[in-house]
């Protein structure tokens, strides 16, 4: 916690879905914001709050912008050593990069090792909650709840469950076990501080009915964790699971017949989904989850965004981390931007931001606390410089209003464009950092 502060700059609040409300309703700007003991106090003009908050210590950001901090929705922490591996699609990529990877996570110092570095990389690019895979070992879960405890991060993360034999031997447990590991950890983790625990079957292919059967009673249990899984990411990936589920009517159906379908259902990727998957993801109010650069990277397809949207489904957006390139947000915004185009459906900045921060918020039911200005939630934000590299400088010199003086930093920024990362009102940026810059 910490003292009242009075923050200076541009600050973006987006107070409506832009996918919804006309722009012009759906952002106001302010020139400063209050915090108080770690959450947003007040927005308003500078006089106004210097008169009101007279004792606040006071932080001039200039014209930088002031937003929620980036909600990073679907990643695998443990894949942070391979980001950026060449040349394979998805099933392989696994087998050859993957899945050797997260073998190494049975040692523990190595666990807390990368999720360590991986959340202060994050910080770093202005994301303050992510929802996190783990891997098959609880320790690697302690690792990441107990990296966002010393840093005050709000994270959800789970124990990844693979039972079958299409998983290698070292990274299998069984229905039973992933059972009692999972809920021992929901025990230990869930709701403690800012943790929120997501019961993980990696995905369909890697389990056995008996262990997605397990788990579902395991959420039926604990209703107010959440639940993460994959859905529909490349053609050959639904194929194989026709084969491994014939009696299914649909990829969904794997989940939904063993109870893993549901509101505070977090399902990854959601590409080349049928009528039928649609219609159930927006009757029971579930969560998918658009991953662009990895969707590009790993060759899986063009999340339908517009469609997807038209159906009133909770989106989040992700860089899923490691089968992204990137663990930038702004990065993953100007790839969810390029497939928009694609699609011929261009996403205004607004939206872009709007799932990057409240978007991802929704999907993961933090909507009221992270992902937002609004006065009461956690002050969690990204203060970003919009000239923080002569190319983009040179373009922002030329706006006429905020889109686009905000617009080339999405569209071309990176890690360099932070000034200050916020988590819980508190400054996190210098010291990750510098913590980043020691030899590792
Ligand atoms: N499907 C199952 N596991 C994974 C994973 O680790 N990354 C991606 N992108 N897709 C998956
Ligand atoms: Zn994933």
């Amino acid at each position: 916690m910490s003292g009242t502060k009075l923050i200076l700059g541009q600050v973006l609040d987006l107070v409506a879905d832009p996918f919804k409300a006309p722009l012009g309703e759906a952002h106001v700007l302010h020139e400063a914001l209050v915090v108080a003991q770690g959450k947003i106090a007040a927005l308003g003009t500078k006089a106004n709050l210097r008169a009101a908050y007279p004792e606040a210590e006071i932080l001039d950001h200039g014209h930088a912008l002031i937003l929620p901090g980036f909600v990073d929705a679907h990643v695998h922490f443990p894949q942070t050593g391979i980001i950026a591996s060449w040349g394979k699609r998805l099933i392989d990529w696994l087998n050859s990069y993957t899945f050797p990877e997260e073998m190494r996570f049975g040692d523990p110092a190595y666990g807390a090792e990368i999720a360590a570095l991986y959340l202060d990389l994050v910080l770093c690019h202005g994301t303050t909650s992510v929802t996190s895979f783990c891997t098959i070992h609880p320790a690697s879960v302690d690792a990441l709840f107990t990296a966002a405890q010393e840093r005050g991060m709000a994270v959800v993360a789970g124990k990844t469950c693979m039972d079958r034999d299409t998983a290698p031997p070292g990274l299998r447990d069984t229905a039973q076990s992933a059972y009692d590991d999972s809920r021992a950890l929901i025990e230990r983790w869930h709701g403690k501080g800012r943790a929120t625990y997501a019961i993980t079957p990696r995905f369909s292919p890697t389990s056995t009915p008996d262990q997605l059967a397990a788990l579902g009673a395991l959420w039926a249990e604990h209703p107010s964790c959440l639940m993460q899984t994959h859905l529909s990411e490349q053609t050959d990936e639904i194929a194989w699971v026709r084969g491994l589920y014939p009696q299914a009517r649909d990829y969904l159906d794997t989940y939904e017949a063993h109870g893993l379908l549901g509101a505070g259902g977090l399902y990854g990727h959601a590409i080349h989904l049928v009528a039928r998957e649609i219609d159930r993801l927006a009757e029971v109010d579930a969560s998918v989850i658009h991953c662009p650069t990895s969707n590009t990277f790993i060759g899986s397809g063009l999340f339908d965004m517009a469609g997807l949207q038209a159906r009133g489904l909770r989106i989040g957006l992700a860089t899923d981390t490691g089968g992204g390139s990137s663990f930038s947000m702004l990065r993953t915004m100007a790839a969810a931007y390029e497939i928009g185009q694609l699609r011929h459906a261009p996403l205004h900045a607004a939206q872009l931001l709007w799932l990057a921060t409240a978007g991802s918020a929704q999907a993961q039911h933090q909507s009221g606390d992270i992902g937002t200005l609004a006065v009461g939630s956690v002050a969690d934000l990204c203060v970003l410089d919009l000239a923080s590299t002569p190319a983009i400088a040179q373009r922002a010199q030329r706006a006429n209003d905020i889109w686009e003086a905000v617009f080339p930093t999405l569209m071309m920024g990176d890690d360099r464009a932070l000034i200050e990362t916020y988590v819980g009102g508190v400054a996190r940026l210098s010291a990750a950092r510098a913590r980043l810059a020691r030899p590792r």
